[in-house]
């Protein structure tokens, strides 16, 4: 295989799968007590982490938008994780805007208050929500990024397995694969995995096949990393 095998498509923005999220947000705190400023939703594909210490996430919005004002005036939102059950109001949050419509009120979405947030709403049907503070927008060009800190984290107690991890594969996340969304399949592999002992290998991927292909690795004395893991 060469490169006469690839066909080249341009400078797009060919990334997938990415996750595909709701962002809450709103212009002040007003809407907690009943206000006229009422909350938003805005569905988010270009978003992701990118440091761990402190946990911090990036967000891409146009600057027209509405949501770009209610971000650039609280400083706050919150990302809202989208199961399956979600994906029809999310898809329809990424295609009418909040200057028309009020999308919590005809979604019968409810906005609450987001843990350690002020302004920022999250949705109470969401399996999980992360609470973000802006630290920065660097205007890129179509988009302005918004680099924010990651305050809190709450994800929905049903959940929770009884040794405290958590199951996202009950939460049925879905995927943005270019345009169209695709729903997770089985776990097929974990951090780490490929230089797991069988073990683990055995009491954490069970009936996966790639189970069988590490253990064909290790029978071919293929070893692609040294025991301390490193390459
Ligand atoms: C799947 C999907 C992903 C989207 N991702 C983004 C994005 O990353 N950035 C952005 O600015 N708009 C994105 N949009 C478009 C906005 O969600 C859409 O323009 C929305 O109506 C804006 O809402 P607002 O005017 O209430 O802020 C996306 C739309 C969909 C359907």
């Amino acid at each position: 295989m060469d490169s006469a095998s690839f066909r080249a498509i341009g400078p797009t923005t060919y990334l997938c799968p990415t996750p595909t999220v709701l962002v809450g947000c709103a212009a002040d705190a007003a809407w907690r007590s009943g206000g006229a400023n009422r909350p938003n939703l805005i569905t988010i594909a270009w978003t992701g982490i990118c440091c761990s210490k402190p946990p911090m996430l990036s967000i891409s919005v146009r600057p027209e938008r509405y949501s770009h004002a209610l971000l650039t005036q609280s400083g706050e939102f919150t990302v809202n994780l989208i199961s399956e059950e979600l994906l029809h109001a999310m898809d329809l949050c990424g295609v009418k805007s909040g200057r028309d419509m009020d999308k919590f009120g005809s979604l019968g979405l409810h906005p609450m208050a987001a843990q350690g947030l002020e302004i920022a709403p999250a949705l109470q049907e969401a399996p999980a929500y992360l609470s973000c503070k802006v630290r920065q927008v660097i205007t890129l060009g179509s988009h302005d990024l918004f680099l924010a800190e990651i305050v809190d984290v709450c994800v929905r107690e049903s959940f929770f397995n009884v040794d405290g991890s958590i199951d996202e594969q009950a939460m049925a996340l879905v995927a943005f694969v270019h345009g169209k969304y695709r729903a997770l399949g089985k776990e097929i592999g974990f951090f780490g995995y490929s230089v797991a002992s069988e073990d683990v290998l055995r009491r954490r991927l069970p009936h996966a096949a790639a189970n069988q292909n590490v253990r064909a690795g290790k029978r071919s004395g293929k070893r692609l990393l040294r025991k301390d893991g490193k390459a």
